[in-house]
């Protein structure tokens, strides 16, 4: 294949032009997304032998963002997800972060709390899954056990106000955790319906505290957030996911661009290395294609870097790279399918198909028995 792509045209391709991102210098611009794939080691919630294999295999990526992984045991909202609050959690992570550091790659951790999206049977105490305000979403599942399959989310417990500053410090100390784990930096999780959106968008948060009400309110526990992790990671190695137009999870904002708008403002206020943007996505997305007034805004007001996420391909991600519509972009379900996708890439070589009915939970099968490509392809 190389014989066909000449030297000139490699080093002309967007995708393969070096990049720094905070602190972290990137080899390419063909990263990985965060994923959920339900593997964690029981009990407890611990990273395995076979998740370290899961992401040594990946190393190649510009860099890793690790799959959604709870800040707390109030942040859980399904069965068999990792967790970084226990020691045992960060040990796990640590033999993770060895492997991906030794075959030459980076990883961030992604900082998750669910929210509404739980479960009493996934809760410490059977306790009822905390919200902004007590809005039950509209078709919101949760995979609570291997018997039980999914099951609808319920009604949540608003939180009082004196109640938030627990929540920062449970990402504070997931924040602490993930640097004592090895990772390269973290990715804050607000996007997708969790907890952190809910309080962003206007159709989960109809508080009359100062967490609600106007923009600025439903954007300043997550600017809080921010705050909390960046005095533990610094501005370089910190950034941030957002879905200014997914519905997954029963979500909607009435007005994307002002909301989105002045949170990249603020967010570029606070020096975080990046915002990566869920502009697609198979779960559901109020914008058919990409929603382009929304990424303008969020362009206009956030100067780092930009990463598009959902259902990139290469070619539609080297026209955006190049036409200044992201920076670089994440790729998810080709991740998965393919452990060396920026080497098909790079090589334009044919991909692997995914598997979607072993995305979630399950064994080695479909999760680190994809092929490599063999020297001859
Ligand atoms: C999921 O488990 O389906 C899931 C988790 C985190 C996300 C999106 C989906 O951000």
């Amino acid at each position: 294949m190389s014989s066909s792509h000449p030297e000139a045209n490699r080093m002309a391709d967007p995708l393969f032009e070096p990049i720094q991102v905070g602190d972290l210098s990137l080899p390419h611009r063909v990263a990985m997304a965060p994923l959920t794939r339900s593997r964690a080691g029981q009990p407890g919630d611990v990273p395995t032998d076979m998740n370290v294999e899961y992401y040594r295999q990946r190393a190649g990526a510009a860099f890793i963002i690790s799959e959604a992984t709870q800040v707390s045991p109030q942040g859980k909202g399904y069965a068999f997800t990792p967790g970084i609050h226990s020691q045992a959690q960060i040990d796990g992570w640590r033999k993770v972060t060895a492997a991906v550091h030794e075959a030459g790659g980076k990883i961030v951790l992604q900082l998750w709390h669910v929210g509404r999206i739980s479960r009493p049977e996934l809760q410490p105490d059977g306790a009822t899954p905390v919200a902004p305000s007590a809005i039950k979403p509209e078709g919101a599942q949760t995979y609570i056990s291997n018997e039980s399959g999914m099951v609808d989310v319920l009604e949540p417990r608003a939180l009082a106000t004196d109640e938030i500053p627990g929540i920062v410090e449970q990402f504070r100390r997931g924040a602490e955790n993930a640097l004592k784990a090895g990772f390269d930096g973290v990715e804050i999780h607000a996007a997708n319906g969790y907890l952190l959106d809910q309080f962003i968008r206007s159709n989960s948060n109809t508080r009359t505290d100062a967490y609600g009400g106007s923009v600025e309110n439903r954007l300043r526990l997550p600017l809080e957030v921010v705050k909390a992790v960046t005095d533990v990671w610094g501005t370089e190695r910190t950034g941030i996911r957002v879905s200014p137009t997914g519905s997954f999870n029963g979500m909607h904002d009435d007005d994307p661009v002002t909301t989105f708008g002045l949170f990249a403002e603020r967010l570029n206020e606070t020096g975080i290395a990046f915002i990566e943007v869920v502009e697609d996505s198979f779960q559901g997305n109020h914008a058919s294609g990409r929603p382009e007034p929304v990424i303008d805004a969020i362009r206009a007001g956030f100067t780092r870097t930009y990463i598009g996420n959902g259902a990139y391909t290469a070619d539609e991600a080297r026209e955006r790279i190049a036409a200044g519509r992201c920076d670089l972009a994440t790729f998810g379900r080709p991740m998965i399918a393919n452990p060396d996708l920026p080497e098909r890439f790079k090589r334009h070589a044919a991909l692997n198909e995914w598997d979607s009915s072993s995305f979630y939970g399950g064994d080695e099968h479909g999760y680190i028995d994809y092929p490599f490509l063999a020297e001859s392809d």
